[in-house]
């Protein structure tokens, strides 16, 4: 009997799920537990088949590695776990081919997963990310250093990028590394200074409240929250999960404020809010000093340059705002454009709009970085020019 079309139509989307697996697999070869997995999936159609539970636009490997990381999280007792660095430590790790292993927790666990498939989506909160965070910041505060800083990130997540003063954030160049934030801290990030020239001063100015907007903000406090927070990380990137547990520790014992709402919308209701924060309610003194990484590009297109517009509206109660940026290439409306070609295509381009008394000084662009701040790039050079 000729399959029904429904089911030609699920083996073709399952054969297109197994070959985002093969292609997961090719990109990130350098990921031994990852790699093994995908070319696991990648031959096993059953398995595959779970992403078909996903929500619409979801189904994509890193939703599946998410949801058996978060398993394995939570069952330390299954065969699958001794693969994984963040439950049994980097050096516990078996060796060999862990697919049998996770082939076998797939088998006899296919309903939990397909729980987790269905109702949850990919979420990050890189702290990495503190390396060109603090860079921006510095680079904003440069013409009014000893003005107090209301901070307010758009797009926040768990706000774990919101305490970027309270880490170690190290650039390194040929063996030196220039330290940002607090030299004590215990929560380490580091990338590479690939500047031309040398880095300008980087200091940040003092930070006197901190507010995160996001749709969906994570709740430090829910375990279930944070633990799908740290799944979602890739196990086999050395420091990661641990970087990641040390900022938590941190932050949780002293969260910053976080707001669920649209960062277009609930702009100004966040930085009244942030304002009030701080015991006042007169800006004029301080430095609005905005942020959003990897947020913004999820926000239509149109619907950008309003977020610009509505901060143009907040800019007459301050001394200054400044709205730093570290987005794909061209996602900032009313940023000078680095010259196309220049950049490799998942570059983050560092930059900023700023307001100093009401009115608007030019944009700049001070260069780009590895979207988890593995390396920065400062200076025209570093962009290739600017268009
Ligand atoms: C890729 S995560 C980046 C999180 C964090 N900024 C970082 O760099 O680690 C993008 C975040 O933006 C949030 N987001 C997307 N669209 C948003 C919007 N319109 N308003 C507020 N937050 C939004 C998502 O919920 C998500 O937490």
């Amino acid at each position: 009997m000729p399959a029904q079309p429904s089911d030609a139509a699920e083996r073709a989307r399952v054969d297109e799920i197994r070959a985002d697996f093969a292609r997961f697999a090719r990109d990130y070869a350098n990921l031994p537990l990852y790699r093994a997995i995908c070319l696991g999936l990648a031959d096993d159609s059953e398995a595959a088949a779970l992403l078909l539970d996903a929500q619409p636009g979801q189904a994509r490997p890193v939703l599946l590695l998410a949801a058996l990381h978060d398993l394995v999280l939570r069952r330390p007792d299954l065969p699958a776990a001794r693969w994984y660095a963040s439950v049994v430590g980097p050096e516990g790790v078996a060796s060999g081919d862990p697919w049998p292993d996770v082939r076998a927790t797939i088998r006899a666990n296919r309903d939990d997963l397909r729980r987790t498939i269905a109702t949850r989506r990919t979420q990050t909160n890189e702290v990495n990310r503190a390396v060109y965070v603090a860079v921006g910041l510095a680079l904003a505060s440069r013409d009014v250093p000893s003005r107090p800083a209301l901070l307010v990130e758009l797009g926040a997540s768990a706000g774990l990028l919101l305490a970027v003063d309270r880490y170690r954030v190290e650039l390194h160049r040929r063996g030196v590394a220039l330290v940002v934030g607090d030299p004590a801290s215990p929560v380490v990030c580091h990338g590479e200074d690939r500047s031309p020239g040398p880095l300008p001063d980087l200091a940040l100015p003092r930070i006197i409240g901190r507010v995160g907007l996001d749709l969906a903000p994570v709740d430090l406090g829910d375990e279930t929250a944070v633990r799908w927070l740290e799944a979602c990380l890739w196990p086999d990137v050395p420091g990661r999960v641990e970087r990641f547990r040390a900022a938590l520790a941190m932050v949780r014992a002293d969260p910053p404020t976080l707001r669920a709402g649209d960062m277009v919308d609930d702009l100004a209701a966040t930085v009244e809010q942030a304002l009030a924060r701080t015991g006042s309610s007169d800006g004029s003194a301080g430095h609005l000093l905005v942020f959003s990484s990897w947020a913004l590009t999820y926000v239509r297109r149109e619907r950008r340059a309003e977020l610009a517009a509505r901060l143009a509206q907040v800019a007459g109660s301050f001394a200054a705002v400044s709205w730093v940026t570290a987005e794909p290439l061209g996602c900032v409306p009313g940023l000078p454009v680095p010259k196309a070609g220049a950049l490799a295509a998942d570059s983050t381009v560092l930059g900023a709009r700023r307001w100093r008394h009401g009115r608007e000084v030019p944009a700049e662009v001070w260069g780009t970085c590895h979207p988890h701040g593995e390396w920065i790039a400062l200076g025209r050079a570093a962009l290739g020019g600017i268009r």
